[in-house]
C-alpha cells in the first residue's frame, strides 16, 4: 500500500455506550500514558497494588538494558504468591462465583462451572499431590495436558508451592516433549490419558511414555483421567491423579515467593537453533497480566470472558488463567476446535454461556469466514461487548467480517500485539479510548515505548509515516527475564542487534497519525496459524531424515493459516524424488516436532541458492515461494546462479 492509501483507512470510533462503560477513555489514556512514561517507578508502584503482597515492595524498577549486563527486576524486594492472588484473596468476596467455565469438546457433554472455592480446593489438592511426589520450590514441572480444568489446577498448584511450570502444547510430538523435559530438567510430567479435540483423540499418555524413554529415569508422570482410554502403566513412575486427589488434603499453604522468582518457563521458537525457554517471574508478570486483561478487554466484574487459545501458548497463560483469575474474573476454557461439530461452535458457546468478551486469532476468523455467515447468524451474540484478536496481523477482510458479522458493528475489536517474551499486550487499541483502524495495533499500552528503527543503521526513525524494525525502549513489568539456563542467548537474541533496546523481531510502520501497524517478522520466524515456528527447527527435522542432504524452509502467504511452510529439499545422491518420499517427509516432520509443523509444500531442489561463502540466500527462496519472480534482486553474487532458474521452473504448484 502507498502512503496515500494508508491515509484513507477508515477509522471506527467507539460508541458512546462503549466509552461510558470503559475503564479508560481517550482523555484518561493520554493522561495515564504520559504519567507511565514520565515516572515509570511511580506508575508501576501504584499498579503493583493490584496484588496482595506478603511483604510489600519498597523498590519498583531496577533495569539495565546495556548489552553484556542486561538485568531486569521489578518489585524485587517484595514477596507474594501467585496462586494466593488468583484464589485465596477472592474467597471471601467471590467464593461462590464461577472462576472457570469449562466447555468440553463434545457439545452434548456437560459444561462445568468451577467456583473460586472449588478451584482453590482443587489447586490445593494438586499442590499436595505434587509435594508428595517430591516436588519442591524451584523444581520444574512439565504440563502436557488437554484443555481441561486440571491444566489450570496444575499451573496454580505449581505456583502455590513455588515450582516452575513449563507447559508443552498437547499437539507437540514425543520428541519435542522430551526435549522440553530435558531442557529444564523437570522432575514431573503432568499429562492425561487422552486429549479429545474436534472429535478425535490424541494419545497423550503414550506420547509421554515415548518421551520418557529419552528422559532421566527419575522423571515421574502424574496422569489425569480424561477419557478413561487404555494406557500402559509403570508402577513407581506413573501416578494416578484421580485416585490421589480423593485422598489429598484440601489445603496447602502458599509458598512465600520473591517477586523475581521464576513462575514459568515457556519454550518458543526463534530465528536460530532450537526453541528457547522464555522465563517469566512472579510479581511483575502478574501485575502486567492482570492490568492488561482488565484494561485491554475492558473487563468488568460479572462479565464472562472467553479466550479461545490453548494454555500451551502464552496467550493461554496470561489471558485464560493468570490475568483473569488475578482479577477475580469468570474465564471460559474450551477444549475443542472452532469447526467441530460444525462452524457455528464458537458462536454457540458464546450464546450458551453469554460471553461478553471474546478473544481469538485471525486464522480462526478466516477459517470461519470461509464457511459463511449463516453459522454466526443463527446464534444470539447480543451479550458480546468486546472482541479481540492476537497472533498475527489481521487482514482487513477478516477484520471487517469479525466486526460486521460477529460484532454487528457494536463491539470494538482490540488487535493485541505482543509476544511470548512480553508476558502481556504491548500494543492494542483500548475499547473506549481509540478509533479503530482495521489491521492496526494502534497504540502502546501504558509504560511501553515503541521505537521504529532503521534496520541497517539502527537509528531511531522519528516522526510519523515511517517504517522499520520495531524495538521497545525501556522495560515493563511483564517482560521476560532470561532464557532458561542461557542468559547469554537472551542478550544475544534481544539486545545485541540494536543496543539499548529490546528487539522484537517484528517490522512495523508508524502511520501519519502516529498509529502502529505490525508488518510481520523480520527474522527467520514464521507464523503459521498464529503459532510461531522457527524455520531452522523444521530444517533440522528434515535433515535428520536419512534421505535428505540439505533443506531450506521459508514462509509463504497462506489464505487460512496466514503463512504456510514451504520446504526446499535437496536429496541424497542416490534418492529418487518420489511422491511417497514427499509424504514420508511430511509425516517425519510431524513426528519430529508435531502436526503444527507439517510442511505445506515440499519442493525438490537439486541445488539451493548460496553465496560464494556458502550462505543460503533465503530472500530468493522466499520470493520464489511467494511466486514473485520479478523482484528476485541481485543474483549475481550466487555461487551458481543457474539453481535459481531451476527452482523457478520447478516451483511446486501448491
Ligand atoms: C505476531 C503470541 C500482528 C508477531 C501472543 C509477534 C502479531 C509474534 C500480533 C509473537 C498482532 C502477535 N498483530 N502480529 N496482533 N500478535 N503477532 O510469541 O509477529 O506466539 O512477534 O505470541 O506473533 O508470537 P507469540
Amino acid at each position: 500500500m502507498t502512503a496515500a492509501a494508508h491515509a484513507e483507512v477508515k477509522a471506527y470510533p467507539p460508541s458512546a455506550e462503549t466509552v461510558a462503560r470503559a475503564h479508560v477513555n481517550a482523555a484518561k489514556y493520554e493522561e495515564m500514558y504520559a504519567a507511565s512514561i514520565a515516572d515509570p517507578a511511580a506508575f508501576w508502584g501504584e499498579q503493583g497494588k493490584r496484588l496482595d503482597w506478603i511483604k510489600p515492595y519498597t523498590q519498583v524498577k531496577d533495569v539495565n538494558y546495556s548489552f553484556g549486563n542486561v538485568s531486569i527486576n521489578w518489585y524485587a524486594d517484595g514477596t507474594l504468591n501467585v496462586a494466593a492472588n488468583c484464589l485465596d484473596r477472592h474467597l471471601k468476596t467471590r467464593g461462590d462465583q464461577t472462576a472457570i467455565i469449562w466447555e468440553p469438546d463434545e457439545p452434548t457433554d456437560e459444561a462445568q462451572h468451577i467456583t473460586y472455592a472449588e478451584l482453590h480446593r482443587r489447586t490445593c489438592r494438586m499442590a499436595n499431590i505434587l509435594e508428595s511426589m517430591g516436588v519442591r520450590k524451584g523444581d520444574r514441572v512439565v504440563i502436557y495436558l488437554p484443555m481441561i480444568p486440571e491444566a489450570a489446577y496444575a499451573m496454580l498448584a505449581c505456583a502455590r508451592i513455588g515450582a516452575i511450570h513449563s507447559i508443552v502444547f498437547a499437539g507437540f510430538s514425543p520428541d519435542a516433549l522430551a526435549a522440553r523435559v530435558n531442557g529444564c530438567d523437570a522432575k514431573v510430567i503432568i499429562t492425561a490419558d487422552e486429549a479429545p479435540r474436534g472429535g478425535r483423540k490424541t494419545p497423550l499418555k503414550s506420547n509421554a511414555d515415548a518421551a520418557l524413554l529419552h528422559c532421566k529415569d527419575s522423571v515421574k508422570c502424574l496422569v489425569v483421567k480424561r477419557t478413561g482410554g487404555q494406557t500402559t502403566w509403570i508402577d513407581g513412575r506413573d501416578y494416578d491423579y484421580n485416585e490421589m486427589a480423593l485422598e489429598a488434603d484440601d489445603y496447602c499453604a502458599p509458598a512465600e515467593m520473591n517477586a523475581e522468582d521464576p513462575l514459568f518457563i515457556l519454550y518458543t521458537s526463534g530465528s536460530t537453533g532450537q526453541p528457547k525457554g522464555v522465563v517469566h517471574t512472579t510479581g511483575g508478570y502478574l501485575v502486567y497480566a492482570a492490568m492488561t486483561h482488565e484494561i485491554s478487554f475492558d473487563y468488568h466484574d460479572g462479565d464472562i470472558y472467553w479466550c479461545t487459545a490453548d494454555v500451551g501458548w502464552v496467550t493461554g497463560h496470561s489471558y485464560i488463567v493468570y490475568g483473569p483469575l488475578a482479577n477475580g474474573a469468570t474465564t471460559l476454557m474450551f477444549e475443542g476446535v472452532p469447526t467441530y461439530p460444525d462452524a457455528s461452535r464458537f458462536w454457540q458457546v458464546c450464546e450458551k454461556h453469554k460471553v461478553n468478551q471474546f478473544y481469538t486469532a485471525p486464522t480462526a476468523i478466516r477459517a470461519l469466514m470461509g464457511q459463511g455467515k449463516e453459522y454466526v447468524e443463527k446464534c444470539d451474540l447480543s451479550d458480546l461487548k468486546v472482541l479481540g484478536t492476537v497472533g498475527e496481523p489481521i487482514n482487513p477482510e477478516a477484520w471487517n467480517w469479525y466486526n460486521d458479522v460477529v460484532g454487528k458493528g457494536r463491539c470494538p475489536i482490540v488487535d493485541t500485539w505482543w509476544q511470548t517474551e512480553t508476558g502481556g499486550h504491548l500494543m492494542t487499541p483500548l475499547p473506549g479510548a481509540h478509533a479503530l483502524k482495521p489491521g492496526s495495533a494502534m497504540k502502546p499500552f501504558f509504560g511501553i515505548q515503541p521505537v521504529v528503527l532503521d534496520p541497517q543503521s539502527g537509528v531511531e526513525l522519528n516522526g510519523n509515516g515511517v517504517e522499520g524494525v520495531l524495538c521497545i525502549k525501556d522495560s515493563w513489568p511483564g517482560q521476560m527475564r532470561t532464557v532458561w539456563g542461557d542468559h547469554e542467548r537472551f542478550e544475544k537474541t534481544y539486545f545485541a542487534d540494536y543496543k539499548g533496546y529490546y528487539f522484537t523481531g517484528d517490522g512495523c510502520r508508524r502511520d501519519e497519525d502516529g498509529d502502529y501497524w505490525i508488518t510481520g517478522r523480520v527474522d527467520d520466524v514464521i507464523n503459521v496459524s498464529g503459532h510461531r515456528m522457527g524455520t531452522a527447527e523444521v530444517e533440522s527435522a528434515l535433515v535428520a531424515h536419512a534421505a535428505v542432504a540439505e533443506a531450506a524452509v521459508v514462509g509463504y502467504p497462506h489464505e487460512i493459516k496466514g503463512q504456510g511452510i514451504y520446504c526446499y529439499v535437496t536429496l541424497m545422491n542416490d534418492q529418487e524424488p518420489t511422491e511417497e518420499l514427499r509424504q514420508e517427509l511430511r509425516k517425519w516432520v510431524r513426528t519430529e516436532i508435531g502436526p503444527i509443523a507439517s510442511p505445506d509444500v515440499i519442493q525438490w531442489a537439486p541445488g539451493l541458492p548460496k553465496t560464494r561463502s556458502g550462505k543460503i540466500m533465503r530472500r530468493i527462496l522466499r520470493k520464489i515461494a511467494e511466486n514473485d519472480f520479478g523482484s528476485l534482486g541481485d543474483t549475481s553474487t550466487l555461487a551458481d546462479p543457474s539453481v535459481v532458474d531451476d527452482l523457478i521452473a520447478n516451483r511446486a504448484s501448491k
